[in-house]
């Protein structure tokens, strides 16, 4: 049996999806000859730690009932930097400023001979380079599944399954919330003020929406794509960016009349990066509704993928997660 220790860093939707997923899939693991064992819990009040395993359903519950996982006032870095275990999962949240808390968590952790997980987009969309970097000057592992499409398995299919394959160019859909606002105000002819409401109403669109529905959250899911899959060391700041503020439920209506629909975009290939709305065919692969996600993939060998799912939610994306560790799990 391989034990392999790990940290949650930010136990909110998703750390509390990871925590649940391990729950639920211990024993099926643990038959696979690997026993996960969560040793440190951080949110942003204080941790549990606990180096022969947390009970994580009592985590769980203390999180829901008080708030807080704290038992004690060690910080995030405390924990990554002196708690023996094999891999950090960082997810803390967004920040596309100076990519903090989760930069210093990520850099601390491979200083400290830790393999990193996460599904924070931050650090990955300013630093990427230099976080890959840190990880292979330390001979440790760096796995982001999580921060791009949410449970859509796009780097793993990428590096693993289409090994050998060049990479074309990629495009899809890689914002929830816009493509559940572009989706409604096509099919209830409701302009955008309205839908933007519904989804705000719904959880679907935050309170300030506008790093969704300005493209800046699909044009850093892209850097990362674009560096991970074609080796470039972009920013979000070099994508040209375009939101959907502008589109009128009229624009939708004449798309739709003439078969097809409008979504926000996003293309990488030939050193091009752009996320912008477009018109795509009612009947073409991009053309998912709701709150879906979709990456389409253009290689030499295996002609067009496309894949589709869910692009965010606390399980769904604790499983892309959880397949990130099992990774390191096997191969570390
Ligand atoms: N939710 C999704 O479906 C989804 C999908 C894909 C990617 N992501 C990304 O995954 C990350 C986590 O998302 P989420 O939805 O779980 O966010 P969330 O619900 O806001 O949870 C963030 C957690 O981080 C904790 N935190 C904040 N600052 C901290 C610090 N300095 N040290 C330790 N913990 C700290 C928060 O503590 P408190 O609980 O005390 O506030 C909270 O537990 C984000 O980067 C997000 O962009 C989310």
């Amino acid at each position: 049996m391989k034990t392999v220790k790990l940290s949650i860093i930010g136990f909110g939707a998703v750390g509390q999806g990871v925590a649940r997923s391990i729950v639920l899939k211990k024993e099926a693991l643990k038959k696979q000859g690997i026993d996960l064992r969560v040793v440190g819990i951080a949110d942003s009040k204080g941790c549990e730690v606990n180096a022969n395993g947390i009970d994580l359903k009592s985590a769980l519950l203390r999180k829901k009932e008080n708030g807080c996982v704290a038992k004690g006032a060690e910080s995030a870095i405390d924990i990554i930097r002196e708690i023996e275990q094999d891999i950090i999962v960082e997810v803390t949240p967004t920040n596309i400023e100076n990519g903090e808390p989760g930069l210093s968590n990520m850099t601390a952790a491979f200083e400290s001979g830790r393999h990193v997980v996460t599904s924070n987009k931050g650090p990955l969309a300013l630093c990427f380079s230099d976080l890959k970097e840190c990880a292979e000057d330390n001979g440790l592992i760096f796995r982001y599944e999580a921060t791009v499409g949410g449970a859509i398995p796009i780097f793993n299919l990428v590096h693993e399954a289409l090994a050998g394959n060049t990479i074309i160019g990629i495009e899809g859909i890689l914002n929830g919330t816009t493509n559940y606002i572009l989706t409604r105000m096509a099919e209830e002819r409701l302009p955008y003020e309205h839908v933007l409401r519904e989804a705000q109403e719904l959880g679907i669109a935050e309170t300030d929406p506008t790093y969704d529905v300005e493209g800046i959250d699909s044009a850093c899911k892209l850097v990362i794509l674009a560096n991970s899959i074609f080796g470039q060391s972009a920013t979000y700041r070099d994508v040209d960016v375009t939101g959907i503020t502008k589109i009128t439920p009229e624009a939708l209506e004449l798309a739709g009349r003439n078969n097809y629909v409008v979504k926000l975009i996003c293309e990488a290939g030939n050193g091009v990066l752009t996320v912008a709305p477009h018109l795509v065919p009612r009947r073409h692969p991009l053309a998912v509704g709701g709150t879906l996600n979709v990456a389409s993939i253009l290689t030499d060998l295996a002609g067009r993928i496309t894949i589709s799912g869910k692009g965010a939610g606390s399980i769904e994306t604790a499983s892309s997660i959880l397949s990130d560790i099992l990774y390191i799990a096997r191969n570390s």
